[in-house]
């Protein structure tokens, strides 16, 4: 019997396969549920879900702020900035008291919040959830994107079905911006646990967390799928069935920080790897039959993809943020009321 009631949701490496399958079974019954046009039991009912966000959002605020409308609850949007806590507020001083107001607190912070700076981000929510005793769920830091993980694992099982032995490839992508690294890291994390035979692929100078890599590898042994990296973009992509293309920054701009490694210098190393742009013929020539193109969006178009393979008929993004609200919808039920929405 799976209990995630009360569980914080930092990565999806801190819930075991068990307890990831059941919100994921949770999740696809919402989905049925609001697309035949009915609304699942209001199992938040009079709760609150304060969403502290110190990074700007498109998808995952939208998706948690409906989500918690649809289960009844209230989703109160913080925006940092409108706070005292850019003023130096202590981190634990917000926990608690928020804790007291809120049934559940999701906490976003990544990328310029943090400089870039790699850890500062997990950091913060690791204090969140030390310090409140109801729910913490990471709505993205700069190391973890746990319901963006969960959520990509449904659209691709969807999508595959059975997807032990089904090469995935995670790879770096050209960019006109450095971006951080915990989509990618929660994937590699994920499909490693469910099987995959994961494929990284990146330039020279782009690796990701070492431990993550440790992770990744031990998850790997244990489901019986393979990881592995390579340094060049078409390898990567050679018999793949699924694709994920996307930039992150470099491990030196992410140790020192944006602003003493300066963001143009960073920019500029990019130039090098104009070509690692997925298009609809690496697609048709590289992949496997069937492939499919996912993203978390926002995809940076004509940069990490083209248009023309991003809107083409192998791509699933937009399947993909669906699922991806589904998710969110199916771990707030799950870890604040003990009650099954569907
Ligand atoms: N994929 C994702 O987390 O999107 P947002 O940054 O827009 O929330």
């Amino acid at each position: 019997m799976v209990d995630l009631y009360g569980r914080d949701f930092i990565t999806t490496q801190e819930w075991t396969i068990e307890e990831l399958e059941y919100t994921m079974e949770v999740a696809r019954k919402l989905r049925e549920t609001v697309k035949r046009g009915d609304r699942p039991k209001p199992v938040l009912d009079r709760r609150n879900f304060f969403m502290v966000f110190y990074a700007p959002s498109t998808r995952t605020r939208g998706a948690f702020e409906a989500a918690t409308a649809i289960l009844g609850g209230h989703p109160a949007f913080i925006d940092v900035s409108t706070t005292r806590i850019k003023a130096g507020e202590a981190v634990k001083d917000v926990a608690a008291m928020y804790d007291s107001y809120a049934d559940g607190i999701g906490v976003r912070i990544l990328d310029k919040a943090i400089d870039f700076v790699y850890g500062e981000g997990h950091r913060v929510i690791r204090e969140f959830a030390d310090t409140a005793k109801v729910p913490v769920i990471n709505m993205a830091c700069c190391t973890y994107h746990p319901t963006q993980g969960l959520g990509d694992m449904i659209t691709i099982q969807d999508l595959l079905g059975d997807v032990k032995g089904k090469k995935y490839t995670i790879t770096w992508a050209y960019s006109n911006q450095p971006r951080g690294r915990c989509s990618i890291q929660e994937e590699v994390l994920i499909a490693t646990r469910f099987g995959m035979d994961v494929t990284l692929a990146h330039p020279e100078g782009f690796d990701l967390d070492p431990q993550i890599i440790e992770a990744a590898r031990k998850n790997a042994k244990e489901s019986g799928g393979s990881f592995e990296i390579v340094h060049d973009f078409e390898e990567g992509l050679k018999d793949a069935n699924v694709v994920f293309p996307r930039n992150w920054a470099s491990s030196e701009f992410l140790r020192v920080g944006a602003s003493k490694f300066g963001v143009e210098r960073e920019v500029q190393t990019y130039q090098r790897y104009k070509h690692w742009c997925l298009d609809q013929h690496h697609v048709n020539d590289l992949m496997a039959k069937p492939a499919y193109v996912t993203h978390v969006l926002p995809v940076l178009r004509g940069y990490e993809a083209t248009d023309a393979v991003m809107d083409g008929p192998n791509s699933a993004i937009y399947k993909q943020a669906d699922d991806n609200f589904y998710a969110k919808m199916a771990t707030l039920a799950v870890t604040m009321s003990k009650e099954l929405p569907v």
